[in-house]
């Protein structure tokens, strides 16, 4: 049985104050990793520090982005090496804004995740297809690439560091959460192509879903065979709305043991 990961992807959002309210309330919320799913909040990187001081639960911290070289004039970026100085081990990879915002090519994703690997960090890949892709009905297709593209020249221990978000570009931020008909049958296709290419690990690679995902859909998201938890955005800056899911995700997980 696969672990649930429930993650936070806060993007550009929250003053250092409110970050701080937020991980006091979850801290007093006495999660545990032991019984309940992971959780690994992906906060803005000059947070990450002040968090980790003020954090007594059972919470891993991640940054959203980081660049794939050790050190230079970079102007700008941060390290891996410098992440794991503050005691960050967790890496979001490929999302979708990075994608389109930034310009991240393939080719940049993959040397980020032979990065995150090459400094022992575990990595969230996110993936996920345009709605055009979608009404034409090559999206099984292009995530297959999107995916294989990025990792099928790890092995199966390095495969077994990475996790992947599915993330439909046209579910997020927009209150239009795939259905359950979509999101198992994408989950479903990528556990297969996973097992094909890896399959030692390709089982246990954990697939979250992303887009949309909140308080009032995770239990449903959740309970598909599998949706290995979520990458939660706008619900996620709700400490309230963000502790629902980590708790559909706990009731998800004990009925299926
Ligand atoms: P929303 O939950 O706001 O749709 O964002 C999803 C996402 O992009 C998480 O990485």
């Amino acid at each position: 049985m696969r672990k649930k990961i429930v993650a936070a992807n806060w993007k550009m959002n929250l003053l250092q104050h409110e970050a701080a309210t937020f991980m006091t309330s979850l801290s007093e919320s006495s999660l545990s990793s032991s019984t309940g799913p992971d959780v690994v909040v992906f906060p803005p990187s000059i947070y990450i520090e002040n968090l980790i001081t003020l954090n007594t639960a059972d919470v891993r911290f991640g940054a959203q982005n980081a660049y794939f070289k050790e050190s230079g004039a970079y102007t700008g970026e941060i390290s891996f090496g410098q992440l794991k100085s503050i005691g960050c081990s967790v890496i979001l990879v490929g999302h979708s804004e990075r994608r389109t915002e930034f310009s991240e090519s393939p080719s940049v994703i993959k040397k980020k995740i032979d990065a995150a690997l090459g400094n022992d960090f575990d990595c969230i890949l996110c993936i996920g297809e345009s709605l055009s892709i979608r009404e034409m009905g090559a999206h099984l297709e292009f995530l297959k690439n999107q995916l294989l593209e990025s990792i099928e020249h790890l092995n199966e221990n390095q495969v077994a560091k990475i996790s992947i978000a599915y993330e439909p570009i046209w579910a997020i931020g927009t209150g239009l959460t795939a259905t359950v008909h979509q999101v198992n049958e994408v989950h479903d296709f990528l556990r297969s192509t996973l097992i094909d290419k890896f399959p030692e690990a390709g089982n246990n690679v954990r697939i979250l879903y992303g887009g949309s995902c909140n308080e009032e859909n995770a239990n449903e998201l959740f309970a598909c065979l599998n949706v290995d938890g979520g990458l939660i955005g706008g619900a996620s800056l709700d400490v309230n709305k963000f502790l629902k899911i980590i708790h559909a995700a706990n009731e998800v997980s004990r009925i299926e043991h």
